[in-house]
């Protein structure tokens, strides 16, 4: 099928990875010509886990262009896939709905098509997009033939790849019938899992044919919205609940593993640490309480959930001062700067929080990230930040070390030869990555969250 995907960040680059190497025939479409030549040269302006390995294998096949009338006037399915950045407490729709007219201008007049959004929006944006294709149409003095849909995308950064071939579900909301079954064909590789998977992506053993939820618009908005702020207050609640744990000389990681046996709670989602980062939490559950005060409806439980995780990042810097009294003069490693491992975003990611506090503090600061300092460095230009090559950099004589980010080679070090490295081996643990036994018994003073802690 032909596809025309507006916008290559993480959602729009993975779709068309993913579409070209199920054979569809895909023209993924961007206005940053720095991306463009990156694409055009072969590389993936981002760092996920095996798209670079896909991309290298599908790349001739697809077609990167800053002019959608290369792209949609021959397509079937245009994915809108562009960024609803908060601006003023809601998210911003200006990108998508400007991508809407351009789609319209270019659309054939005797061609059908199949326009869906996968970007999260506001709920009622669906409906008024098919408004603005409409307008475009009659300005254009044609009928045009364009189904509008919302098929909101669920991507976990990190994991996009396996997300996408083997997702727990895929959803369409829309008025339209022939949306349906369009989406339907595009996606019935995955839905039917007739793919020869790639080989680094094998089939997850277990793994059963995802559902189609079909629904009407305003509800698959509204879905997407009720899935991240889920997942967020999931995690906020583990974290409530840890802080008690330390009050009390309760361990959080086995509360959690104790409820999460209860399959109407679940396992996932409930490690305790520093709290929720990135581009989808802090947005998506602002928006929704914009949304919701739009409508003078209150929403205390999501309000809660963004306070306990500002709280979190608040608790760290509180824990580092009870420890070292001071943090004038302290130097301070931060293992970490991405906002969760497998990724090189830093968009609300803890770390930069939790470094500009410390700066504010007067303390020194030095961090360390396999993936994302470039990225750091941008966000944290003007702050005085060293940042060090390799871990044995970050912990010589250094007063504490707070891990932010639980990158699988931080759970590998050897931390009885970091400790002895150190001024004070003292070791936050803001994800609960250690065993606290065997961090002691390594020579760390270590505090972790919601831990209950036998000193030795
Ligand atoms: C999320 C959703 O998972 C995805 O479906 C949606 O489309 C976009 O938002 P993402 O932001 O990439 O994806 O990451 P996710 O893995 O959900 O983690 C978000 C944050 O929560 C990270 O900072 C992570 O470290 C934190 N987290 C996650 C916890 O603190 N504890 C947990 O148990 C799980």
């Amino acid at each position: 099928m032909k596809v025309a995907i507006i916008g290559t960040g993480y959602v729009g680059l993975t779709t068309a990875v993913v579409l070209a190497s199920l054979n569809h025939d895909v023209v993924a479409v961007d206005k940053d010509e720095g991306k463009l030549s990156l694409l055009h040269a072969g590389k993936t302006p981002i760092h996920e886990p095996g798209l670079q390995n896909l991309f290298d294998k599908v790349r001739h096949t697809i077609r990167f262009t800053s002019d959608v009338d290369e792209a949609v006037p021959e397509a079937k399915v245009i994915l809108i896939a562009v960024g609803t950045p908060l601006k003023n407490g809601e998210a911003d729709t200006q990108h998508v709905k400007q991508a809407a007219i351009e789609v319209a201008q270019v659309c054939h007049p005797d061609r059908r098509y199949t326009l869906a959004l996968k970007s999260t929006v506001p709920i009622g944006t669906n409906r008024h997009v098919a408004k603005i294709v409409e307008k475009v149409f009659s300005a254009r003095g044609i009928r045009g033939n364009v189904s509008v849909a919302s098929n909101p995308e669920f991507l976990q950064e990190g994991l996009a790849l396996p997300g996408a071939f083997y997702p727990d579900r895929i959803v369409v909301g829309t008025d339209c019938e022939d949306a349906v079954d369009t989406l339907r064909r595009l996606y019935r590789p995955i839905l039917e899992q007739t793919f020869e998977p790639p080989s680094l992506l094998p089939r997850p053993v277990g793994y059963h044919l995802p559902p189609m939820v079909t629904t009407d618009p305003n509800s698959a908005e509204m879905l997407k919205y009720a899935a991240n702020t889920f997942l967020a207050l999931k995690i906020s609640f583990i974290n409530e609940i840890a802080g008690l744990c330390e009050k009390v000389g309760a361990d959080v990681t086995e509360v959690a593993q104790g409820i999460g046996l209860d399959s109407r709670i679940g396992p996932r989602f409930l490690n305790a640490g520093i709290g929720w980062g990135g581009s989808c939490y802090p947005k998506d559950t602002a928006a929704l309480l914009g949304i919701a005060a739009q409508s003078e409806y209150m929403m205390p439980i999501t309000e809660a959930a963004r306070t306990v995780n500002s709280r979190q990042r608040e608790q760290i810097v509180e824990k580092l001062q009870d420890a070292l009294k001071t943090l004038r003069g302290k130097t301070i490693g931060i293992l970490g700067l991405a906002f969760k491992p497998n990724t090189d975003d830093i968009r609300e990611a803890p770390a930069l929080d939790i470094i500009r506090r410390l700066i504010k503090e007067e303390a020194n600061v030095r961090a360390h990230d396999p993936v994302a300092v470039e990225n750091a460095r941008h966000a944290l230009n003007g702050f005085p930040i060293v940042f060090a090559s390799d871990v044995c950099e970050l912990t010589h004589n250094a007063d504490a070390l707070v891990l932010i980010t639980d990158w699988d080679e931080y759970q590998n070090m050897d931390l009885g030869v970091l400790a002895k490295r150190m001024n004070t081996p003292l070791l936050i643990d803001g994800r609960n990555l250690y065993d606290p036994q065997e961090a002691q018994a390594a020579g760390f003073h270590y505090i972790g969250v919601g831990r209950r802690i036998e000193r030795t």
